[in-house]
C-alpha cells in the first residue's frame, strides 16, 4: 500500500452528501438535491465548492492526463481486502464525524444486495467494492478528481448536472468549438462506451477490474462505472449519444443504484463476522495481489 502520502485528505463525497438517507425516508431523492447556497450550511458551502471546482478544471485534456497517469496500474500492489481496510483509515482519519467511514457504507451496500439477491454472489462482491477506486486519494488527487457525480466531456454540457451549465463557466472546454455542440467530439449513438466520462472513481474502478482480469459480470462492472453518471441515469441526458443497448446498462445501474445510498440510522453491520463470506468472493471473482 502506499506510504509517501500519508496527510489527511478530505473525502467527504458529495455525491453522497446530496442524498442522505433517501433510502429510508419517504421523500423522493430528488427533495435531497438541495444546491442552495444561501443558508451558510457548511456542508453545503463544502459540496458547491467541490463541484464548481470540478466543473471548472474538469477539461477532455484532464481526462486525457488523468487516465493516462491511473491506467498504467503502476501506483501500488494490494490485495482487494487490504486496500479496503486501507482506504477506510485514510477516510476515518480525515473525517471522523462527518460520514460513515467507507468500509461500514460498502458492508451496508453489499448486505442490502445479498438481502434481495441471495443467490448473485458476484453482486454482493460489487456492491462491498463500488467505491474502492477512491484510493485515488492517496495520491494527492484532489476530492473533485475523486468524487461526485460524473457528466460526459467533449460535447455540451448537460442541463441535468449538478448547479447546471452555469456552473462551467470558468471550463476552457465551454468556449472550444470542438467540444461544446450537442455532438462535441462524438458521434451520434455512438454508445455508452464511446463517451469520456469525467474522471473519477468509478472509471478508475471499471479500468482496473478489466486491468486485473476481475471475474465479475460485465454487469457489475458497468454497474461500477456508471454508479456516479446521475445525469444520464437520473437525470435523462445524453440519449442522443447512447443507443438502444445501453437502456439495458441503465436497468443495471439503476437497480444497484437503489443500494447504494447513504443512512446514518441503519445499523452498522458485523464487519469482523462478515469478512470470511466477503474473502471467499474475493478469492473467487479477483484474487490475489492486484495492481492498482
Ligand atoms: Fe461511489
Ligand atoms: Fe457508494
Amino acid at each position: 500500500m502506499p506510504t509517501e502520502v500519508n496527510q489527511p485528505v478530505s473525502m467527504i463525497d458529495p455525491s453522497q452528501l446530496l442524498r442522505p438517507e433517501a433510502a429510508f425516508n419517504d421523500k423522493p431523492i430528488e427533495a435531497f438535491r438541495d444546491y442552495s447556497i444561501d443558508d451558510g450550511d457548511p456542508i453545503k458551502e463544502r459540496v458547491r465548492r467541490t463541484y464548481y471546482e470540478q466543473h471548472t478544471n474538469m477539461t477532455v485534456d484532464l481526462v486525457k492526463q488523468k487516465r493516462e497517469k491511473w491506467l498504467k496500474f503502476n501506483h501500488f500492489k494490494a490485495t482487494i481486502k487490504d486496500a479496503l481496510i486501507k482506504l477506510n483509515e485514510l477516510v476515518d482519519e480525515s473525517d471522523p464525524d462527518s460520514d460513515l467511514p467507507n468500509i461500514v457504507h460498502a458492508f451496508q451496500t453489499a448486505e442490502r444486495i445479498r438481502e434481495e439477491h441471495p443467490d448473485e454472489d458476484w453482486y454482493h462482491l460489487t456492491g462491498l467494492i463500488h467505491d474502492l477506486g477512491k484510493v485515488m486519494a492517496f495520491y494527492d488527487e484532489p476530492q473533485w478528481c475523486v468524487v461526485g457525480d460524473t457528466f460526459v466531456v467533449g460535447c455540451k454540457w448537460a442541463d441535468s448536472i449538478v448547479y447546471g451549465p452555469e456552473s462551467f463557466k470558468d471550463n476552457p472546454d465551454t468556449y472550444n468549438p470542438k467540444y461544446n455542440t450537442k455532438y462535441g467530439m462524438y458521434e451520434p449513438n455512438c454508445g455508452l462506451d464511446k463517451l469520456w466520462i469525467s474522471w473519477s472513481h468509478d472509471e478508475y474502478l471499471y479500468q482496473f477490474l478489466q486491468h486485473n482480469k476481475a471475474k465479475i459480470p460485465l454487469k457489475g462492472q458497468y454497474m461500477i462505472r456508471y454508479h456516479s453518471f446521475y445525469p444520464w441515469h437520473a437525470g435523462g441526458d445524453y440519449r442522443h449519444l447512447t443507443t438502444e443497448k445501453d437502456e439495458e446498462v441503465l436497468q443495471w445501474v439503476l437497480d444497484f443504484n437503489k443500494y447504494d445510498l447513504y443512512t446514518k440510522s441503519e445499523k452498522v453491520p458485523d464487519i469482523e463476522a462478515l469478512w470470511p463470506y466477503y474473502e471467499g468472493l474475493i478469492e473467487k471473482y479477483i484474487p490475489g495481489v492486484c495492481e492498482f
